[in-house]
């Protein structure tokens, strides 16, 4: 295969802004300086996964303007192959983010370009589903697009979905997951009322819903893994650091863990791995920006 991973997804322009506390409704707060950095869960994972070794493409749009420039050129630093990364049709997309004192974020996105990924630039780009071990998609891209990547997947690729928005999957989407990635917020989201009280129930209750296999991700608590060729749902333990900034830290977590599936290794090793990539992620500031390098991992 010439690449370890293809992530489908968004790109965006991540504004931050640091603030005390969050706004009440109708309030204006003070923050910090203004940054932009490159961003978008899409983005953030394919440089993640190439910022570790992987050989890695990118299927995304961005606009034809300075953010979209911006973009290209953090994924093309990070050697991410970008020749499947469609421009114009719309301005990039923009996160709207702010950071808390204790590391905690809240984002508004506005899709812009990632709204104009069709299903039809997916089947304009089915060479790359060919070409790569594992494909990684998020929902920050339009929902049949989502449909059209599960459907696109050829045999022995591997797909690894984070519903992150959450939004309600169609059950093929559903199906093709090896795993389906998700924190607690998207799991209460996909479970609704059948979320049961423990995350091992939640674990449980999820591989039920058709995919091959499950990650809950819980932060500082580790991950779980459940996976429907075994019966057990194993929890994977965190290592403790201080956390900074968490924005793309599940990002980095996810490619992590579907860059490590494609070497073959076990699910709950990925996860291993995954659980120490996405910490050294929260111990800097930023998304792209703080994702670790294979000797950052190590020296955790
Ligand atoms: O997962 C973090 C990302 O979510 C940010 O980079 C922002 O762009 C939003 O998409
Ligand atoms: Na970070």
């Amino acid at each position: 295969d010439r690449y370890d991973l293809l992530v489908v997804g968004s790109a965006n322009a991540d504004l931050v802004v640091g603030v005390e506390r969050r706004p009440a409704p109708g309030e204006t707060v003070l923050g910090s300086d203004l940054a932009v950095h490159p961003g978008g869960k899409g983005a953030n994972q394919a440089v993640a996964a190439a910022r570790l070794g992987a050989r890695t493409a990118l299927l995304a749009r961005v606009g034809d303007d300075a953010h979209g420039r911006l973009l290209l050129e953090s994924q093309r630093a990070a050697g991410v192959d970008t020749a499947g990364v469609l421009v114009g049709g719309a301005p990039t997309g923009v996160a709207l983010i702010t950071v808390d004192p204790s590391g905690d974020n809240s984002i508004v996105v506005s899709p812009g370009a990632n709204a104009r990924l069709t299903p039809e630039d997916i089947r304009a780009a089915g060479h790359l589903f060919g070409a790569a071990r594992v494909v990684s998609v998020q929902l920050e891209i339009p929902l049949d697009t989502v449909a059209e990547v599960a459907g696109a997947m050829s045999p022995g690729t591997r797909l690894v979905l984070n519903p992150s928005p959450p939004a309600p999957l169609p059950g093929h989407v559903r199906a093709a997951c090896d795993p389906l990635v998700v924190n607690e917020h998207e799991a209460r989201y996909m479970l609704g009322e059948a979320a049961g009280s423990t995350p091992e129930d939640w674990a449980r209750a999820l591989l039920a819903l058709g995919p091959r296999s499950v990650v809950v991700t819980l932060g500082a608590a580790g991950a779980l893994v459940a996976d429907s060729r075994g019966d057990e749902v194993v929890r994977v333990p965190s290592v403790e650091v201080e956390a900074v900034d968490t924005t793309g830290a599940g990002d980095a977590f996810t490619a992590a863990l579907a860059w490590r599936l494609g070497l073959g290794e076990e699910l709950v090793d990925a996860v291993a791995f995954a659980v120490r990539v996405g910490a050294a992620a929260v111990t800097r500031q930023g998304a792209q920006a703080s994702f670790p390098t294979a000797e950052d991992v190590a020296a955790l």
